[in-house]
C-alpha cells in the first residue's frame, strides 16, 4: 500500500467539538497556544444540545439559599458518594463563574423579574439551580461557544474521524492518525498535547437519545494508548424519552418538563412516583398530590415557597427504574411508557418554557401537550462512567492525553444529575485546556509522528475492504439488542454472563468485518471503524456491571438491590492488559477531606 496523508502541526488538538471540546480549545487559544479542534461531525453538532432543561450553577438567583457547599453535596448524593470528591468540589465552587462568563460571551438566558439569570428546579437539586434558555439551553451554550471559538484563532477540522493516537518511545501522546470522512483520505496531526472531548457511548444500545456520532470513540482511543476507564457500569438511562411513533423512539424529552411541573401517571391515572421514593430523601419530598400541587402554583407564579418538591423531581436513576417497573408490571400506556401532563397549565406558558417539547411532540408524534400528555420511557443518554483523569489538570495516566466532558469520569459517580454535565463541559473543559496548556509548555522538542505507527493505523483502516464477510450494518444491530437487553436499566449476574459470552462472539464478527465500495463518503466502512470503539465500551460496561455485585445509582442488579459495604470503597478500573485482553480492577475512592465530611454532617443535625 502506498502510504500518503496530509500533516498539521499544532501545540495542542481537541478531539471532539461539543461543549468540552469547544472551552478546551478557546482556553489553550487564550494561553497563546495554537490548537487544533477536530470532530467526527458539523461543528455545533453536538450531544451538548440534548442538556436542554439547564446548566446547574449554584448562582442563587432564585433560591438566594444556594451555595457551592449544597451543590456539592447534591451531585455527590445523587452520585451515590461514588464521585470524586475533588472534581465535585471544583465543579460546583467554578459554575457559578463560568456559566456568567458565559453570559458575557452573549449567552441569551431566560430571566428572573429583576433581571437575573433565571433558574429552574431539577431532580435531586435541593434549589432551583439550573440557569436555562426554555428548553434550548444546550444549543444555546452550543452556539454561544461556537461563536466565541471561530473568533479566537482556533483551527477547526470538520468531518475528520481520528482512529489512533499516536506515541512516542516514552509513551508521551505526540499526535493523532484519521482520515477524512468524505474523500477516506488520510491525516496526521502532530501535537505536544491531545485533548479528548469525544462525549458518550449511547449507540451501543437500541434507544438512545444519543445520535451518530457518540460511539465511544474517546474511550477507544485512550484505552488502546493505555490509560483507565473508570465506573463503565455506571449507564444513565433519562427517564423522559419518546416511546411513539418507533421511528422517534428514545428522543429527549427534557427534563424541564418536570422542572415546570409536569406531572407523571400511569395508565390507571395513578400519580405513581409517590411509591418510588427512596426512604433516605422521602423527607424532602411533597407527600401529597395537594402539597405538590402547591410548589408548582409558586413556581409557576415565580414566588418564594415552602411546599415542599413534587416526586416527579426524584433523581433521574429512581425515576426511571420507577417508568420500567410500572410498565413491567402491566401499568404503562399503550405504547410502554408513562404520561407527562403539562397540559393542565397556561397553554401560553408552556409554549414560552418548553418551545422545543411543543414543536417536538406536534410535528413527530402529533401530540399538542397544551392539551394532551405526552408518552414518555427511559431512553439510554448518558456515560457516568469514562476516562480516569486528574481532578485539577485533567491529565489522564498517559502523559499528554487529558480529557473532558462526558468522557471523562468522576465527578458523577453513580448517577448525573440533570444540568450537571453542561457545568462539567464548561469547567473540566476550561481546566483541560490549562493543563493541556501547562504540559505543552513544558514539552521539550517538536512532536513528530512515527511512521511506523501511521503505517499500521493505515492497515487498520484498511483491513475492512481486504476482507470478504459479515457487514458492519448486522454486527451492530445484534450489539445494541445485547446492550438494550441485557446489559439495560436493570441487571442480574445470569443475563450479565451471558452478556459477556456474547460480546465475546461480537468482537470475533468485528474482527472480521468486512466493507464494499470506495474510501469516498462510504458510511459502512465509518461504523465498521465505530464498531472497534463500541465493542470495547460494551465489554467494559458488561464486565464493570458483572462484578460491580450490589444496585447502586444508574446500576441497578435485581440480584443484590442493596449497596455493598465493601464495594461502597471503590471504583472500577478497566485497562488493556499487556495480552491485549481487557483487564478488570478496582481501586480505592480517595479519601474525602474532613472539612467537606462534616457538610454532611450538618444535614444530620
Ligand atoms: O432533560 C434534560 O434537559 C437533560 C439535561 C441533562 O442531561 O443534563
Amino acid at each position: 500500500m502506498t502510504l500518503s496523508y496530509e500533516t498539521h502541526t499544532h501545540d495542542v488538538i481537541v478531539i471532539g467539538a461539543g461543549g468540552a471540546g469547544l472551552r478546551a480549545a478557546i482556553e489553550v487559544s487564550a494561553q497563546g497556544l495554537s490548537v487544533a479542534l477536530i470532530c467526527k461531525s458539523l461543528l455545533g453538532k453536538a450531544h451538548t444540545v440534548m442538556a436542554e432543561g439547564g446548566a446547574a450553577a449554584a448562582l442563587g438567583n432564585v433560591d438566594p439559599q444556594d451555595g457551592w457547599q449544597t451543590h456539592f453535596k447534591d451531585t455527590i448524593k445523587g452520585g451515590k458518594f461514588l464521585n470524586n470528591w475533588r472534581m465535585a468540589e471544583l465543579h460546583a465552587k467554578q459554575a457559578p463563574e463560568r456559566i456568567r462568563e458565559l453570559e458575557l460571551w452573549g449567552a441569551v438566558f431566560d430571566r428572573t423579574k429583576d433581571g437575573k439569570i433565571s433558574q429552574r428546579a431539577f431532580g435531586g437539586h435541593t434549589y432551583k439551580r439550573l440557569a436555562h434558555v426554555g428548553d434550548r439551553t444546550g444549543l444555546e451554550l452550543i452556539r454561544t461557544l461556537q461563536d466565541k471559538g471561530i473568533h479566537s484563532g482556533i483551527d477547526i477540522f470538520m468531518e475528520c474521524t481520528i482512529s489512533k493516537l499516536l506515541q512516542d518511545g516514552d509513551g508521551r501522546v505526540n499526535g493523532a492518525f484519521g482520515y477524512w470522512r468524505e474523500s477516506g483520505r488520510f491525516v496526521t496531526f502532530n501535537a505536544k498535547a491531545v485533548i479528548l472531548a469525544t462525549g458518550g457511548t449511547g449507540k451501543a444500545w437500541k434507544v438512545t437519545s444519543n445520535s451518530w456520532e457518540y460511539t465511544g470513540d474517546g474511550h477507544g482511543l485512550a484505552y488502546n494508548a493505555g490509560a483507565e476507564l473508570l465506573d463503565m457500569e455506571f449507564i444513565q438511562f433519562h427517564p423522559t424519552g419518546m416511546v411513539w411513533p418507533p421511528g422517534v423512539r428514545g428522543i429527549l424529552v427534557t427534563e424541564g418538563v418536570r422542572g415546570e411541573g409536569g406531572i407523571l401517571r400511569n395508565k390507571n391515572g395513578e400519580r405513581f412516583m409517590f411509591k418510588y421514593l427512596p426512604e433516605s430523601t422521602r423527607k424532602s419530598f411533597a407527600d401529597t398530590e395537594k402539597e405538590a400541587k402547591q410548589w408548582v402554583e409558586d413556581t409557576v407564579a415565580n414566588r418564594p415557597t415552602t411546599a415542599r418538591r413534587p416526586p416527579e423531581l426524584s433523581t433521574r436513576d429512581n425515576v426511571a427504574l420507577a417508568i420500567y417497573t410500572e410498565v413491567k408490571e402491566g401499568r404503562g400506556t399503550p405504547h410502554g411508557g408513562a404520561f407527562l401532563d403539562i397540559s393542565y397549565q397556561d397553554a401560553d406558558r408552556v409554549k414560552r418554557k418548553l418551545p422545543s417539547m411543543y414543536h417536538q411532540f406536534k410535528e413527530l408524534a402529533d401530540v399538542d401537550i397544551t392539551k394532551a400528555p405526552m408518552e414518555v420511557g427511559p431512553t439510554m443518554h448518558y456515560t457516568m462512567g469514562g476516562i480516569r483523569v486528574n481532578p485539577e489538570s485533567q491529565m489522564t495516566k498517559v502523559p499528554g492525553l487529558f480529557a473532558a466532558g462526558e468522557v471523562a469520569a468522576g465527578l458523577h459517580g453513580a448517577n448525573r444529575l440533570g444540568g450537571n454535565s453542561l457545568s462539567d463541559l464548561l469547567v473540566f473543559g476550561r481546566l483541560a485546556g490549562l493543563g493541556a496548556v501547562e504540559y505543552a509548555k513544558q514539552y521539550d522538542g517538536s512532536p513528530k509522528a512515527d511512521v511506523d505507527q501511521i503505517k499500521q493505523a493505515a492497515e487498520d483502516l484498511m483491513a475492512p475492504f481486504e476482507r470478504d464477510g459479515e457487514g458492519p450494518y448486522e454486527i451492530h444491530r445484534d450489539l445494541q439488542e445485547i446492550m438494550q437487553h441485557k446489559v439495560g436499566i436493570v441487571r442480574n449476574e445470569e443475563d450479565l454472563k451471558a452478556a459477556v459470552a456474547a460480546l465475546d462472539d461480537i468482537q470475533k464478527r468485528v474482527d472480521k468485518v468486512s466493507v464494499d465500495g470506495s474510501i469516498q463518503f462510504n458510511p459502512g466502512w465509518h461504523l465498521a471503524q465505530d464498531l472497534k470503539n463500541m465493542i470495547l465500551v460494551s465489554k467494559a460496561v458488561a464486565k464493570c456491571a458483572l462484578e460491580r455485585r450490589e444496585s447502586r445509582g444508574g446500576h441497578t442488579r435485581l440480584d443484590y438491590p442493596n449497596y455493598d459495604t465493601q464495594l461502597s470503597q471503590v471504583n472500577s478500573i478497566v485497562t488493556k492488559g499487556v495480552d491485549g485482553q481487557l483487564q478488570y480492577n478496582t481501586a480505592p475512592l480517595p479519601e474525602m477531606p474532613a472539612e467537606l465530611k462534616k457538610l454532611f454532617e450538618e444535614d444530620k443535625k
